[in-house]
């Protein structure tokens, strides 16, 4: 199987590898007069990086691990545009994309993909604070670990821009005590898929590296996985220009199904930005009394609606209790039947077949949004890989009643990835799997339940609907540098 050269040169760093830094902060904006932000622009130049630098930085960044006070400074930038925000720079031709989510924005999908009816309530587009009634032309976000570069460089911005009307900043930061975990406690950012891909003609140049072992054992698994359980995905799924899988094979491509759109949309990929609060004093008081009335220990319960316990250990491997395994190990299971060979070092027990959801519920957040090696209503396990996308969230903290997830998503298509999770799996109750319930972290709104079995016994959980709550978003599209240069920086413009 041969797999294309991905132009890392020309990708956004922001998507691939994605920028891992501490503080990664968005400036949201609407473009009052286009020639000025461009000569602004093009005096304050951001460092709006490719995938080849960011991936270069990673590894000097890792020489400086046990000492990062000696390490470089990084400050990466990312710049995205709004539907209305590419018609102010190419015209007409913003309208050559074929997704419908993306040319009408999130506020007319809101309702759609679960958001709240009436503008009486909190996660209503009109009480947004970025996107909804508050629209904008597009984003610049600057990421750093240092606190102090990235605000000088916020500020540089800031001073220096001109020809734009602010209006919104979101700070995403990492929870001081708890780096990589989300505010109900979880580990986030646990499973990504990995890209397939080269770096340049030289056959072992992967853009991803391939970790598993080159036995025989495990010969067949090395064709779907670059590491333990992260499913290679064509690069297809995520940028345009190049192909998506073919319909029924997942190690094979095809150019039938690839996304469409403008020539210049080449190397870039849309971002699904939502700004999600969340309610964890309604999840906590959740959990403790639904771990009473059940008799269960809470993080049991826990882990039972996430499927993963805090540490990030799926719950598919370690059922009773949260014992943490190794990175590696983290993401190898499934849910179905297929057999996976024992890797090396691994002493934990391996998932067993978990068809009716006995130790990971059906609705499980994790198995709703990635139900992994089983099949679904749409078909067999390989209609799945299609689906998934590069999370790159970071979580917010405005204090004791605003704190949350930027949730940030990159794909090709907003309709058949992100909106098709919103809405055919965490929003039905039988879908990917019947009798699963409503994923229990983000139902909104009345009659929304989840099914858990305990003991084999089902019991359903009536969910309050209020653990996470939209306070902003709109569907965004981050182009190549090479689009950057032709229409932002270019002098004959
Ligand atoms: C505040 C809101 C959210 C919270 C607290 C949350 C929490 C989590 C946690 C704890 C995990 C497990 C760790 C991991 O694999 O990274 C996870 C995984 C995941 N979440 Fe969310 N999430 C949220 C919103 C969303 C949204 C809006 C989507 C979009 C559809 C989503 C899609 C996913 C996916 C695809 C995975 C990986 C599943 C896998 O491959 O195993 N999440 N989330």
């Amino acid at each position: 199987m041969i797999e294309p050269v991905v132009q890392l040169d020309e990708v956004q760093g922001v998507s691939f590898p994605g920028f891992r830094k501490r503080f990664h902060e968005f400036l949201f904006f609407q473009i009052t007069d286009l020639n000025l932000f461009r000569s602004t622009l093009l005096e304050i130049k951001p460092n709006i990086i490719n995938s080849k630098d960011t991936l270069y930085a990673h590894e000097q960044w890792k020489l400086f691990k046990d000492e990062p006070e000696k390490g470089p400074k990084f400050i990466f930038s990312s710049l995205s545009f709004s539907i209305s925000g590419l018609r102010i720079l190419v015209n007409e031709e913003a309208k050559e994309f074929k997704d419908k989510a993306f040319k009408i924005g999130m506020k007319k999908r809101s309702s759609l993909i679960g958001d709240p009816y009436s503008p009486d309530e909190d996660g209503h587009y009109s009480n947004w604070k970025i996107g909804g009634d508050r629209p904008v032309d597009a984003v610049i976000s600057f990421a750093s670990d240092d606190l102090d570069t990235l605000t000088s460089e916020l500020d540089k911005f800031k001073i220096g821009i001109k020809g734009i009307n602010l209006v919104h900043h979101d700070k995403g930061a990492l929870i001081p005590e708890a780096h990589g975990h989300e505010h109900f406690g979880f580990a986030d950012g646990v499973s990504q898929p990995a890209l397939r891909g080269m770096r340049s003609d030289n056959p072992s140049e992967f853009i991803t590296e391939r970790k598993f072992s080159k036995i025989p054992e495990f010969q067949e698994i090395r064709k779907d996985f670059a590491s333990p359980g992260r499913t290679l995905i064509w690069p297809g799924h995520i940028y345009f220009g190049y192909n998506r899988q073919s319909a029924n094979n997942p190690r094979e491509e095809s150019s039938i199904d690839s996304p469409k759109g403008p020539e210049w949309a080449n190397n870039g990929t849309f971002m699904v930005y939502r700004r999600l609060k969340q309610n964890v004093n309604s999840f906590n008081s959740f959990v403790e009394q639904e771990a009473n009335r059940l008799n269960i220990n809470k993080d049991f319960l826990g882990a039972k609606l996430v499927g993963r316990w805090k540490s990030g250990t799926p719950i598919s491997r370690s059922p009773v209790h949260d014992k943490k395994i190794g990175r590696d190990m983290n993401n190898y299971f499934g849910f179905g039947f297929r057999e996976l060979p024992k890797l090396p070092g691994d002493s934990f027990k391996l998932a067993k077949p978990d068809p009716d959801g006995k130790v990971c519920p059906l609705g499980a957040h994790i198995r709703k949004v990635n139900p992994r090696d089983e099949g679904t209503d749409i078909g067999a396990a390989t209609k799945t890989p299609p689906k998934l996308m590069l999370r790159r969230g970071i979580t917010f903290d405005e204090g004791q009643n605003d704190k949350g997830l930027l949730f940030v998503a990159f794909m090709s298509s907003i309709t058949k990835q992100f909106e098709f999770l919103m809405t055919d799996w965490i929003n039905r109750t039988e879908q990917p799997r019947s009798e699963g319930g409503h994923d229990p972290i983000l139902a909104i709104g009345k009659d929304k339940f989840v099914n858990i079995k305990i003991e084999n016994e089902t019991h359903r959980l009536d969910l309050p609907g209020d653990f996470v709550i939209p306070t902003g978003g709109e569907y965004f599209f981050t182009p190549s540098i090479s689009f950057l240069n032709n229409h932002l920086y270019s002098p004959n413009q």
